[in-house]
C-alpha cells in the first residue's frame, strides 16, 4: 500500500512555525504585512484570497486586501504597485491571477519590489533563485520540498522527473529539486517517449494542469508522486474514466455535478510508494509557504 503524503499536518506544522517567528518579530516591534490584490470577481481567486487573509489573522500577519473593479487598467494597477511598494508596512504583495485581459500581467508582476515579490514570480527573484542567491521562491514549488523533507523521501541522489515548464511551477520546482541535489528532468508536450523518462523517476512531480495525464504505465513502482494539479471535472464520461467504481468520488460528483483531479491518475497512485492526494495535499502548503515567504521577506528588509 503506498503512502499517503497527507498536506494538513505539514502546512499546519509550517503555520505553528511561522506564528512563532511572528511572536518574535513582535517582541523587536516588527509586524508582516501582506497586501493582497484581488481584480474583479473570479470565483476560484476570491476562494484563494480569502484563504490567504484569513491565514494572516490566523497567524498574527497585518493583511490588506485590495479589490479593484474588472474594468482596471493597466496604468491604474502599476499605480497601485508602486503605492504598495513604497509602503513601510507592506511586505509582500500578492496580486491574485488570472488578471483582466486588458491588464498587462508581465508589466505588473514586473513592477513589483522584487523584496516584496512573495509569490517569487519577478524575474529577478527567478534568476536569484536558478543562481544560488537567497531568494523569494514560488509558493507550490517550496511547499513540494518541503511535503518531501518532511516525509523523510531522500532528494539528494534522487532521480526527480518534472512534468511541466511552467514559469510558476515546473521550473522553480526543477530548480528547487537540483538545489537539494537531485538528478532533475523537466519534461514537457514535445518530450519524445515521455513514460521513458518517467519510469525512471523516484520522485514524479506532475504540474502540466491537465486532468489525470500521468498515467500507470508511466510511473516506476514505489517512486514517489507529487501532485501539483488542481483540475475540475464536470464532464461524466470523463468523471467515469477516472473514477468508475470510487464510491466516496461518485457521491461527490452526484451531489456537486464535478469533482476536483490532479495531473495524476488515481490508478497510478496504486503502484507508487507515496503520493500526494488532490485535494488535500500539495495546495495546502502553497497558503504556508506564502505566510512563511512573508515573514522572510519582512526580515530580509530590515536585515534581520
Ligand atoms: N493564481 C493561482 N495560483 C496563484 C498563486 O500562487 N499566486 C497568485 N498570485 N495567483 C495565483
Amino acid at each position: 500500500m503506498p503512502k499517503i503524503l497527507d498536506g494538513a499536518p505539514i502546512a499546519a506544522q509550517i503555520k505553528q512555525e511561522v506564528a512563532e517567528e511572528v511572536k518574535e518579530l513582535a517582541r523587536r516591534g516588527v509586524r508582516p504585512g501582506l497586501a493582497a490584490v484581488l481584480v474583479g470577481h473570479v470565483p476560484a481567486s476570491e476562494i484563494y484570497v480569502r484563504s490567504k487573509v484569513q491565514a494572516c489573522e490566523e497567524l498574527g500577519l497585518y493583511s490588506d486586501l485590495i479589490t479593484p473593479p474588472e474594468t482596471v487598467t493597466t496604468e491604474d494597477m502599476l499605480d497601485l504597485i508602486a503605492a504598495l511598494n513604497s509602503r513601510d508596512d507592506i511586505d509582500g504583495i500578492l496580486v491574485q491571477l488570472p488578471l483582466p485581459k486588458q491588464v498587462d500581467a508581465k508589466v505588473l508582476l514586473d513592477a513589483v519590489d522584487p523584496a516584496k515579490d512573495v509569490d517569487g514570480f519577478h524575474p529577478v527573484n527567478a534568476g536569484r533563485l536558478q543562481a544560488g542567491r537567497p531568494a523569494l521562491a514560488p509558493c507550490t514549488p517550496a511547499g513540494v520540498i518541503e511535503i518531501l523533507k518532511r516525509s523523510g523521501i531522500p532528494i539528494a541522489g534522487a532521480n526527480a522527473v518534472v512534468v511541466g515548464r511552467s514559469d510558476i511551477v515546473g521550473k522553480p520546482a526543477a530548480m528547487l529539486l537540483l538545489h537539494e541535489n537531485a538528478t532533475v528532468t523537466i519534461c514537457h508536450s514535445k518530450t519524445r517517449d515521455l513514460a521513458a523518462v518517467t519510469r525512471g523517476a523516484d520522485i514524479l512531480v506532475a504540474a502540466i494542469g491537465r486532468p489525470g495525464f500521468v498515467t500507470l504505465e508511466m510511473v516506476k513502482p514505489g517512486a514517489t508522486i507529487i501532485d501539483v494539479g488542481i483540475n475540475r471535472v464536470t464532464d461524466p464520461a470523463e468523471f467515469e474514466k477516472f473514477f468508475a467504481g470510487n464510491a466516496k468520488r461518485e457521491a461527490a460528483f452526484a451531489k456537486r455535478g464535478s469533482v476536483v483531479i490532479g495531473d495524476v491518475h488515481p490508478a497510478a497512485f496504486e503502484v507508487s510508494g507515496a503520493y500526494t492526494p488532490v485535494p488535500g495535499g500539495v495546495g495546502l502548503l502553497t497558503i504556508a509557504m506564502l505566510m512563511s515567504n512573508t515573514v522572510r521577506a519582512a526580515r530580509m528588509r530590515r536585515g534581520l
